[in-house]
């Protein structure tokens, strides 16, 4: 991690903090791991199949013989995040304090395969400047796929409840998806087999030099 001034990151410093750096480096680590640490941020509607892709991209890097972990929206709010709801302020909290997490990982030396809606292009940016000021490589992942075939997917009867009117803030009925002007790499799920999008995600980390081979 760069260091910090007392005076501020991009979203806060505590008062009267100084930031200790240790002798170990990324390079240090990568060299030791044989991949350099780095975050995909996989973006997309409800069912448009982020955490899907991320799980098979997560067996098939483990097969290869990488250290990668997932962090999925669905999960953090179990525990880390398990207090917000999803309003926009919520969404943006959620998106905090999942980034530094990542980034922290990352910096650790794993590819941290990150799965969240993450709407809005502000709260996705917000993700990326905590990257950049961290030194940390990141890549935004589109999973791209039309409403109406996340809908009929629904594999959690999420849209239907939503339809129904009993969950609110839904996104893609009550809430827009702003969609990544310039992504890393784009998914359409519903043209690609998963083995198909986890080899364009692997493709990814080889052309980036995240991993080698
Ligand atoms: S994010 O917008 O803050 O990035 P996140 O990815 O953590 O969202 O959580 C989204 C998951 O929560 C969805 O996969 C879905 O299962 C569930 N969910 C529950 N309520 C909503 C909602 N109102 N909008 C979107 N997803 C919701």
């Amino acid at each position: 991690m760069n260091e910090k001034s007392e005076s501020g990151g991009p979203d806060g410093v505590s008062s009267n903090v100084v930031w200790h750096g240790g002798s170990i480096d990324a390079a240090a680590r990568a060299e030791r791991l044989g991949q350099k640490g780095a975050t995909l941020w996989f973006t997309g509607l409800s069912g448009s199949g982020k955490s899907t892709v991320a799980v098979a991209a997560e067996a098939e890097l483990f097969r290869q013989g990488r250290v990668a972990y997932r962090l999925d929206g669905d999960n953090v709010r179990h525990g880390l995040c398990g207090d917000l709801g999803f309003s926009e302020a919520d969404r943006s909290e959620n998106l905090r304090r999942v980034a530094h997490v990542a980034a922290l990982m990352a910096d650790a030396g794993l590819i941290v395969l990150c799965s969240f809606v993450s709407p809005f292009r502000d709260g996705r940016a917000a993700v990326a400047e905590v990257h950049a000021s961290a030194g940390v490589d990141f890549y935004e992942v589109f999973v791209d796929v039309p409403l109406d075939v996340a809908e009929s997917r629904d594999p959690k009867g999420l849209y239907e409840k939503a339809r129904a009117g009993q969950i609110k803030d839904f996104t893609g009925i009550h809430q827009a998806f702003e969609a990544p002007a310039s992504p890393a790499l784009r998914l359409p799920t519903h043209e690609l087999a998963v083995e198909q999008s986890v080899e364009r995600v692997v493709g990814l980390l080889r052309e980036r030099g995240v991993v080698s081979g």
